[in-house]
């Protein structure tokens, strides 16, 4: 029996055979090694990519790449590439999709577009002290990041704001350095990080060589860029008058009762967190599969829409529905930092593909249609929840899961799936059911 609980030192220095040969001492999965190794061998080239995205690389994890097609947004058609292991998610975001562009579409907007980044310090002086020099320390930040926010400033970018916070009343000695930042289509990890770092610096040694300010303590705790961004901000919605249109999705009991129970839903997002809880996930199942595929930071955007969620103290829905006799508008808003160059996005292959596929956007449109699609998987979740239940969709894709795993012929999946139109699936049963067939055709 393979001792789970090894430690072992130098791992990083085994070669990549070495590695997996230790993996697989682990496991008991006689083939391990194999199933490691043979993960959609890519191109040599590719592979060199991957090792080096992270540490102790021993093999590729793949998970489906699908699109969801038919998304208009603004006017414009787009097949939206996403990243997801979850059934129905891509299914439920393109019918969605589907329904609205024959309403007029989906808009989009972004409504800013302001990274954030702090300094976080101890001071044990007085406030007044710092006041007194800071706006001789902002031109000094300013000027000597100069080489750093160069390229961004050509671009239209950089730094936009300096701020001082006082949190002492909270925390003793405790300030920040708030600095507001435009880095266009790149997500701007690295750009913020290293400014952040040089005016931690500038500041100590500002405050270390001056007179009046010397014989005070002042750390630098840290100098990191937030992942909170209330202030890069977009918005998706789709509308349409009750009375002119049918309500997408809405079926035989028509648009108004159908408006109104997904109102209720949304409401009910509004001021539940329990149920926020799952109604945003479903918002994230679009919103990670894409921001996924195209090579970006699907722990920040959900850490930061999370924080968004509960700005108001309490965890609420981050979509909304207003209702009236004739109208329906349905919005989300979503606080997303994307980039649609550097870091993964032209790396690797798939995320260069996707963005292709996009007509390669710049972070804005980007933004846009992240948050459109996040918006279609919440009204697909939302018009299957008050109408059929989510299971009818689930099982269906369920269904077609347990048929490839019994292997099943073209000819028995015809037959299980018209067996199975109106019954109950479960593994047993479609497993029994695809028996009787065989039975059948051996007597
Ligand atoms: C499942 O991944 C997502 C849903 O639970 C979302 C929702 O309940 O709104 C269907």
């Amino acid at each position: 029996m393979p001792n789970k609980s090894k430690i072992i030192s130098g791992f990083s220095k085994l070669s990549k055979q070495q590695k997996i040969d230790w993996i697989n001492s682990l496991i008991h999965e006689s083939n391990a090694a194999s199933t490691l190794k043979n993960q959609l061998a890519p191109p040599e080239k590719t592979q060199k990519i991957f090792d080096g995205l992270s540490e102790n690389v021993i093999s590729n994890y793949i998970l489906p790449f699908s699109v969801a097609p038919n998304f208009l947004i603004n006017g414009q058609p787009y097949c939206v590439p996403m990243v997801t292991e979850e059934s129905s998610v891509v299914a439920a975001a393109a019918s969605a999709a589907k329904y609205w562009a024959l309403h007029g579409g989906i808009k989009a907007e972004v409504i800013s577009m302001t990274k954030l980044g702090q300094v976080h310090f101890c001071w044990n002086g007085p406030k007044e002290a710092l006041l007194e020099i800071w706006d001789e320390l902002v031109e000094l930040f300013t000027i000597a990041t100069n080489d750093l926010t160069k390229n961004m400033r050509a671009r239209g970018g950089g730094i936009q704001k300096i701020e001082l916070k006082d949190f002492t009343e909270v925390e003793p000695e405790y300030y920040q350095i708030m600095v507001s930042f435009d880095t266009k289509d790149s997500m701007g990890a690295n750009f913020i990080n290293s400014i952040l770092e040089r005016i931690g610096d500038i500041l100590e040694d500002f405050v270390g060589s001056h007179p009046k300010l010397k014989q005070y303590r002042l750390e630098i705790v840290m100098a990191i860029l937030s992942n909170y961004t209330p202030e890069c901000i977009v918005r998706a919605s789709v509308e349409c008058r009750l009375d002119q249109k049918e309500l997408p999705g809405c079926g035989q009991e028509g648009s108004l009762t159908f408006a109104k129970k997904l109102h209720k839903a949304v409401r009910i997002a509004e001021i539940d967190p329990h149920r926020a809880t799952t109604h945003n996930k479903g918002i994230f199942n679009g919103v990670d599969a894409v921001i996924i595929a195209t090579g970006n930071d699907f722990r920040a955007v959900e850490a930061c829409g999370h924080t968004y969620a509960s700005r108001n103290g309490k965890y609420e829905s981050l979509s909304h529905c207003e209702l009236t006799k004739t109208s329906f508008k349905f919005w989300l808003d979503l606080p997303l930092a994307v980039g649609t160059v550097g870091g993964l996005t032209t790396l690797h292959p798939l995320a260069k593909l996707s963005l292709d596929l996009l007509g390669n956007p710049s972070a804005e449109e980007l933004m846009q249609i992240v948050a459109a699609t996040g918006l279609m998987q919440n009204y697909a979740a939302l018009k299957s929840l008050v109408t059929t239940g989510i299971q009818h969709g689930h099982m269906k894709m369920h269904l077609s899961n347990i048929i490839n795993h019994l292997e099943a012929s073209p000819q028995e999946t015809q037959d299980i799936l018209a067996h199975f139109q109106e019954k109950k699936v479960t593994f047993t049963a479609v497993r029994e059911y695809l028996a009787s067939l065989r039975q059948e055709k051996v007597q």
